[in-house]
C-alpha cells in the first residue's frame, strides 16, 4: 500500500484517528499495513537520520542496532499511572490520578507534540488474527522505532483492519516521544522527555497513553500496556487470566505432549526456561515453545484452561544470553531483529556481556564510546534487549497460532531468592498455589528503575502489570479456578539459591528440565512427593539424574528450610497483606495460618 491511506470504513475508527491528528499536529500521518517494503523504508530513513546503524549483512541479515538515550532504558514504573474511575479499584500497588484531571494534563502535553514528524497509524492484533482469544489495538505513535518493533512484536496490518470490520471493538493506544521539533530543527538520535513520561491506563474506557518514553514496554503498548494491565481488567470482567507467563510445551519420550505457564518477575529466566534443551541424557524429552512473556489464558467449554500468546516476537534481555545459556534464543536473533543498547563489534555484529566467554579486542558500547576489556564499564546496559520474530525460533510449539490455545496442566511461580527458599515444591491445593503466588518475592532487577537486588513482593510477577486492585486480583484467581473441571497444579521454583560463599546452588538453564520433568509428571498425577509444611517436595530419588554429578547431599542443602526463618518470613508477608486487607480474600489468611501451623 503505498499511499498510505486508511483501508478501512470503521467509522469510529477513522474518527478517532482524525481527532489524534487534530490534536497531536504531525506533519504526516501514515497507515501502516505491516509488509517488509514498509520496514525496510522505515528502517532506511532511520539509518540514514542517525537513529539506527545497519548491522553486517554478512553476519546479521536484516538487522538494526540503536541506541537509546541513556535516560530512557527501562520501564518507569514511578510514572506508570492506572487511572479508574475510582483510586480504591486500582488499589494500592498502582499510582492513580482521577482521569478526568488526568486527560486534561495529557491533552495539554500532547497538542502539538508530533510537530515535524509523521504520525503513524498501526493497527495490531493480540493473538493470532481471527482467533477468539485476540485482542485488537491501534496504535498512534511519532516514533519509526516503534513501528518497526510493533510489526515484530504483534500481528500488524490489513488483516487487523478487515478482522475489525466496520465496528468491532479496538483499544485505542496513543503514544509520543514527546519531543516535537521546530520548523528545521535538527532531531536527535533518540527522541524522548524523560522529565516529563506518563504511561497511563483508562481501564473502564480500555485505552492507553504513552508520553516522553520509546523503549520497550513504555511505548510497545500492545505488550504491558494492553496485553497485561488492560487485558487484566478485561480478564477480570469476563472470567479469564491476563498473565506475566512464559507458555511451553514438554513433550515426553512417548510422545505425550504437557503444556506448562510459568510467570516470574522482569528479568528472573521466563525466555530461558520458555526456550529450554533438555539435557541430552534425558532422551526422547523435547520442549517447544508458545510464548516468553505473557499468557492469555481462558477456560475452555470442558472445563480446562487454554493459553494463548498474544504476542508474535520476543523482546528479550540481551546480557548473558550465550550458546550456553540460550542455543534457541541466540539463533532466533540471527536475522530480521532489532538489536537496542548492546555493543557492535568491529565487524559490524552485536555483543554484550555473557554472549562469548572471551570480549572482543574493541567495541563501541552501548552510549556510542570505545570500549576496550578491562575499561570498567560493561559494553552493553543491563537491559539492552533484541526484538526477534517468533517464527525464527527453532524449537516454536506447532500450536503456536492454533485459535483455541494450549491446554495448560501446570502453574508454576518463581522468584529470584538467593537464600532460604528451595529450588521447587507443589501447592496442596488451587488456592494455596494462589497463595503461593500473591506472595510471591524477588531481587529487584534491571528491567526497571530501582536499587537492583533489593528483595520486593512481586505477586504473581504481576506487581508492574496488573491494572486493578491487586487483592481482586487473587479473588479472581481463586474465582477462575473454582470453576474449572481440571485445574492446573501450581507449582514454586528457585533457580537462585546461593551458598555461604555466594555461588549458585543450582546449575540452572538447561539443567531446569530435571526440575521441568517431576512438574509435568506430578500435573499427569505420575511421580512421587513427600510432604513438607512447604506443600510436596520431590525427594533426590524422584529427580532424573542421567548426565548430572550432583549430590545427594547438595540436594538436601537445596531443597532445605529453616522452619522458625521461613515462619518469620511468612509473617512479613503481612506487610502486604495489610495494605490490601479490605480487598483481600479470606483464603489468604487461612493459608498463612495453615503455614504457620505446618511450620
Ligand atoms: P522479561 O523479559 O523482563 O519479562 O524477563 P524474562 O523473565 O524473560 O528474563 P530473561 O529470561 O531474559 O532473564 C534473564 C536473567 O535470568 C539473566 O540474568 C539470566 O542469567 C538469568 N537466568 C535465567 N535462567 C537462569 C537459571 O536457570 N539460573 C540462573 N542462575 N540464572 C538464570
Ligand atoms: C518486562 O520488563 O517484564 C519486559 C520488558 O518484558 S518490557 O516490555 O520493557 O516491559
Ligand atoms: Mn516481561
Amino acid at each position: 500500500m503505498s499511499d498510505h491511506q486508511p483501508r478501512t470504513s470503521h467509522a469510529a475508527l477513522l474518527k478517532w484517528v482524525g481527532k489524534m491528528t487534530e490534536m497531536c499536529r504531525p506533519d504526516a500521518v501514515r497507515w501502516c499495513d505491516g509488509s517488509a517494503t514498509e520496514a525496510e523504508e522505515l528502517f532506511a530513513g532511520m539509518v540514514k537520520s542517525g537513529m539506527a546503524i545497519k548491522l553486517n549483512p554478512a553476519k546479521r541479515p536484516n538487522c538494526y542496532l540503536f541506541r537509546s538515550d541513556p535516560r530512557d532504558v527501562a520501564r518507569v514504573e514511578k510514572r506508570t499511572f492506572i487511572c479508574s474511575v475510582s483510586k480504591d479499584d486500582a488499589g494500592p500497588t498502582n499510582n492513580w490520578e482521577e482521569p478526568r484531571a488526568m486527560r486534561h494534563k495529557l491533552t495539554d502535553m500532547f497538542t502539538g507534540c508530533m510537530a515535524g514528524r509523521t504520525m503513524y497509524v498501526i493497527p495490531f492484533s493480540m493473538g493470532p488474527v481471527g482467533s477468539p482469544l485476540a485482542h485488537i489495538g491501534v496504535q498512534v505513535t511519532d516514533s519509526p522505532y516503534v513501528v518497526v518493533n510493533m510489526r515484530i512484536m504483534a500481528r500488524v496490518g490489513q488483516a487487523v483492519l478487515d478482522v475489525l470490520g466496520e465496528d468491532g471493538f479496538f483499544v485505542p493506544c496513543v503514544h509520543s516521544v514527546g519531543q516535537p521539533l521546530a520548523p528545521g530543527q535538527k532531531d536527535s538520535p533518540w527522541p524522548c522527555n524523560p522529565d516529563n513520561t506518563y504511561i497511563v491506563h483508562f481501564p473502564e474506557e480500555r485505552s492507553i497513553v504513552s508520553y516522553g518514553s520509546g523503549y520497550g514496554g513504555n511505548a510497545l503498548l500492545g505488550k504491558k500496556c494492553l496485553a497485561l494491565r488492560i487485558a487484566s481488567c478485561m480478564a477480570r470482567d469476563h472470567g479469564w487470566l491476563a498473565e506475566h507467563m512464559l507458555i511451553l510445551g514438554v513433550e515426553n519420550p512417548e510422545g505425550e505432549k504437557t503444556y506448562v505457564a510459568a510467570a516470574f518477575p522482569s528479568a528472573c529466566g521466563k525466555t530461558n526456561f520458555a526456550m529450554i534443551i533438555p539435557p541430552k541424557e534425558m532422551k526422547g524429552w523435547k520442549v517447544t515453545t508458545v510464548g516468553d512473556d505473557i499468557g492469555w489464558i481462558k477456560p475452555g467449554a470442558d472445563g480446562r484452561l487454554y493459553g494463548i500468546n498474544p504476542e508474535n516476537g520476543f523482546f528479550g534481555v540481551a546480557p548473558s544470553t550465550s550458546a550456553e545459556t540460550n542455543p534457541n534464543a541466540l539463533a532466533s536473533c540471527a536475522k530480521d531483529t532489532i538489536f537496542t543498547n548492546v555493543a557492535l563489534t568491529d565487524d559490524g555484529d552485536v555483543w554484550w556481556e555473557g554472549l562469548t566467554p572471551q570480549p572482543p579486542a574493541h567495541l563501541i558500547d552501548w552510549t556510542g564510546q570505545d570500549w576496550t576489556p578491562g575499561c570498567g564499564r560493561v559494553s552493553s546496559h543491563p537491559n539492552s534487549r533484541f526484538t526477534a520474530p517468533i517464527a525464527n525460533c527453532p524449537c516454536l510449539d506447532s500450536a503456536v497460532n492454533d485459535l483455541d490455545g494450549v491446554p495448560i496442566k501446570a502453574f508454576v511461580f518463581g522468584g529470584r531468592r538467593m537464600s532460604d527458599v528451595p529450588l521447587v515444591y507443589q501447592a496442596f491445593t488451587w488456592s494455596h498455589g494462589v497463595y503461593l503466588g500473591a506472595t510471591m518475592g524477588s531481587e529487584q532487577t534491571a528491567a526497571a528503575e530501582g536499587s537492583i537486588g533489593t528483595l520486593r513482593r512481586d505477586p504473581m510477577a504481576m506487581l508492574p502489570f496488573c491494572g486493578y486492585h491487586m487483592a481482586d486480583y487473587f479473588r479472581h484467581w481463586l474465582k477462575v479456578g473454582k470453576h474449572l473441571e481440571e485445574a492446573p497444579r501450581i507449582f514454586h521454583v528457585n533457580w537462585f539459591r546461593k551458598d555461604a560463599s555466594g555461588k549458585y546452588m543450582w546449575p540452572g538453564y538447561g539443567q531446569n528440565m530435571r526440575v521441568l520433568r517431576w512438574i509435568v509428571e506430578r500435573a499427569n498425577g505420575r511421580a512421587f512427593a513427600k510432604e513438607s509444611p512447604l506443600g510436596w517436595l520431590p525427594r533426590y530419588q524422584d529427580i532424573d539424574w542421567r548426565g548430572l554429578d550432583y549430590s545427594r547431599e547438595k540436594w538436601n542443602e537445596l531443597m532445605s528450610f529453616d522452619r522458625t526463618r521461613t515462619a518469620h518470613q511468612t509473617l512479613a508477608h503481612e506487610e502486604l497483606f495489610i495494605s490490601l486487607f479490605d480487598h483481600l480474600p479470606k483464603e489468604m489468611i487461612f493459608e498463612r495460618e495453615l503455614l504457620l501451623s505446618r511450620l
